[in-house]
């Protein structure tokens, strides 16, 4: 049976708020370049668009990282999949994630960035989905705060599907 998606935000209204955080985040780092770095593989569609919508200099880097757990939450425990292949030292690092839920990949994460001696490490999230939040990560750039849904949608999947679904969706449980 396919499953039910319904739109949460659509493509226009995405769009609309990606802009307005480019347009903070240019304002903000008004002077300095930014070194994006893009959490593979959900918030790649996200960080595209951001990068877009910042008039600054901006450089692209890829982390890829998996968190050990069941099917719906992660443990903790992440593992770098894949790293950044050049050295962040000194450089103003702004994370890009597509959804922070328990935060606790963000959480080791970012304690690994500012360990590497970046000058700043900054974060922002498509989504922000606080009624699941276990560690304290703190979020520097929110695109929207959701409730306790299962999203898909704008590089968000479910089991590997539906990433390339230009708006936010809501995975309808079956019933
Ligand atoms: P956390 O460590 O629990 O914050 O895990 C965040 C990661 O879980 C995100 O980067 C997503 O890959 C995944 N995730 C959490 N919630 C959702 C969702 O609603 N849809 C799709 N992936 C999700
Ligand atoms: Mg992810």
């Amino acid at each position: 049976m396919a499953d039910k998606i319904s739109v949460m935000y659509t493509e226009e209204e995405t769009d609309r708020r990606i802009a307005e955080l480019g347009a903070q985040i240019t304002k903000d780092y008004a002077g300095r370049e930014i070194t994006m770095v893009c959490i593979l593989k959900g918030a790649a569609a996200f960080a595209c668009e951001l990068a877009k919508r910042i008039e600054l200099p901006v450089e692209m880097e890829y982390m890829r990282c998996s968190s050990y757990g069941n099917e719906t939450e992660s443990s903790g425990v992440v593992k770098i999949d894949l790293d950044l292949d050049r050295p962040i030292r000194d450089k103003n690092i702004l994370v890009v994630e597509d959804i922070i839920d328990t935060g606790r990949t963000m959480d080791y994460l970012l304690k690994i960035l500012k360990a590497r001696g970046a000058a700043d490490v900054k974060l922002c999230a498509l989504l922000d989905k606080p009624d699941r939040r276990v560690a304290d990560v703190s979020i520097d750039y929110t695109g929207f705060v959701i409730p306790d849904e299962f999203i898909v949608g704008y590089g968000l999947d479910y089991a590997q599907k539906y990433r390339n679904l230009p708006y936010i969706g809501i995975l309808e449980p079956e019933v």
